[in-house]
């Protein structure tokens, strides 16, 4: 396959960026789409120019460190997959393709396609955890969870944090995310003794971070690589109002 790409370089924060354009010749359908990027980048280096910078680690769409636009989709156009786990295969040859990274006050670009995405890392210190002392392994056997709570908060777990649902969302609202977060700890006998205190910490620290407010687009859950279902925006605004009432602001 032979594709063009328009890719956007950046050289640092303060650099303005631009579309540049390349080509991609001999790609094989078989590769993934950042093997077809690391094919480009090898031709970059073998000229000495600066390769194009993205973020990736496991290539399995497990660890959420990749994700860019491609030609307006988060991750691209294929449903519930990562930009690693996207084949050349879903696309055609003699394809354009823009490239740009995550666009959202809350993500400042850093290079090329990688984005500073530590404001989410922050939402989770706020009290994305669980830290009192729910016992070993036996204990959690003993601790009987509706079979219902169980599976939804497992598909809330499945969230890898890619910032897709931000990119996605005509607001950069991060509320997927968010919501994800607080149900999966929300549904479970162990999330019960810090439930209120981390649903307004984590909207306390959204809110700080600058993401944008939820309308109700639902473009975050097509985006999302994970499926990750809008009721849990529903589940968060729920849990932040139960959590107003017994905590009123002073
Ligand atoms: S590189 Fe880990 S999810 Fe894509």
């Amino acid at each position: 396959m032979n594709l063009t790409l328009k890719i956007w370089r950046q050289k640092s924060p303060k650099d303005k960026g631009r579309l540049v354009t390349y080509m991609a010749k001999g790609i094989s359908p078989d590769m993934s789409f950042l093997e077809m990027l690391d094919t480009i980048n090898r031709d970059l280096i073998l000229k000495g120019d600066d390769p194009v910078a993205f973020e990736h680690d496991c290539r399995e769409g497990i660890c959420g460190s990749c994700g860019f636009m491609v030609s307006g989709q988060a991750h691209g156009p294929l449903k519930g997959t990562t930009v690693c786990q996207l084949h050349m295969r879903h696309f055609t040859d003699g394809d354009t393709l823009v490239l740009e990274p995550w666009r959202a006050k809350a993500f400042p670009i850093i290079k090329d396609l990688v984005v500073d995405r530590s404001a989410l890392d922050r939402i989770i210190i706020a009290g994305g955890f669980v830290s009192v002392d729910t016992g070993s392994a036996p204990e959690a056997n003993a601790l009987l969870t509706p079979k219902d709570n169980a599976e939804i908060a497992m598909d809330a777990a499945a969230c890898i944090g890619c910032g897709a649902c931000v990119a996605s969302c005509k607001n950069a609202s991060a509320m997927l995310f968010v919501g994800a977060k607080v149900s999966q700890l929300a549904l479970l006998p162990q999330g019960q003794p810090e439930r209120e205190r981390r649903a307004l910490s984590l909207v306390t620290s959204m809110d700080d971070a600058g993401f944008g407010n939820c309308t109700n687009e639902s473009e975050c859950e097509a985006a999302c690589p994970k499926e990750i279902s809008v009721r849990n925006i529903a589940r968060l605004n729920r849990e932040f109002l139960r959590a107003s009432f017994s905590h009123p602001a002073k």
